[in-house]
């Protein structure tokens, strides 16, 4: 099943999501299709909020950067209740846009490394560091599982000045190549 994309706006985009309990019902088929959902909408890394469900959830696929990062192919995981415990102190500009926040692309500064406690599909129990893209993706996914979008983390003053542009999305001003809805 492909779900429509929540955009920019909506409140579930706010929420600080639930862990996911081990007895979430069909929770495979669930992953199954947010990686359905991303592959349609043409993205690298897709939240449960944004299809409405306030989940500690998020999946990636990072292989479409294998060309320049070898360890990327077939970079395809899905991530439940995370938790990043560490981050490097250095920080990197990079451009980021989400599939919340259509046609929108912003450089935004994160650290370039992190470590991370996670349970795969299997509830299986993983720790590992991540740098590079898989770093960035990962951040920008996290983000979101804490009520946080992309533009939360840019400068005040350029926040200010895509206002106009982030009203718009709440009231249908913008275009997409994938289904979404508002709510
Ligand atoms: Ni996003």
């Amino acid at each position: 099943m492909i779900y429509p994309i929540v955009i920019y706006g909506a409140q579930v985009l706010r929420e600080q999501c639930k862990e996911v309990p081990a007895d979430y019902p069909e929770l495979k088929k669930l992953i199954e299709d947010m990686f359905a959902t991303m592959y349609e909408a043409e993205g690298v890394g897709l939240a449960a909020p944004q299809i409405g469900k306030a989940l500690k959830l998020f999946v990636v696929d990072c292989s479409p950067w294998a060309e320049d990062d070898p360890r990327l192919e077939g970079f395809r995981k899905a991530f439940i209740n995370p938790d990043i415990y560490e981050r490097a102190e250095e920080e990197e500009l990079f451009n980021e846009g989400c599939l919340s926040l259509p046609g929108l692309h912003e450089d935004v500064s994160r650290p370039v490394a992190i470590r991370m406690r996670w349970l795969d599909e299997n509830f299986e129990e993983h720790d590992e560091a991540f740098d590079g893209y898989a770093a960035r993706v990962i951040q920008h996914e996290y983000d979101h599982l804490e009520g946080k979008v992309f533009t939360d983390r840019l400068a005040p003053l350029r926040r200010n000045l895509l206002r106009s542009k982030l009203l718009g999305f709440g009231k249908g001003k913008f275009r997409a190549h994938y289904r979404t809805r508002q709510k």
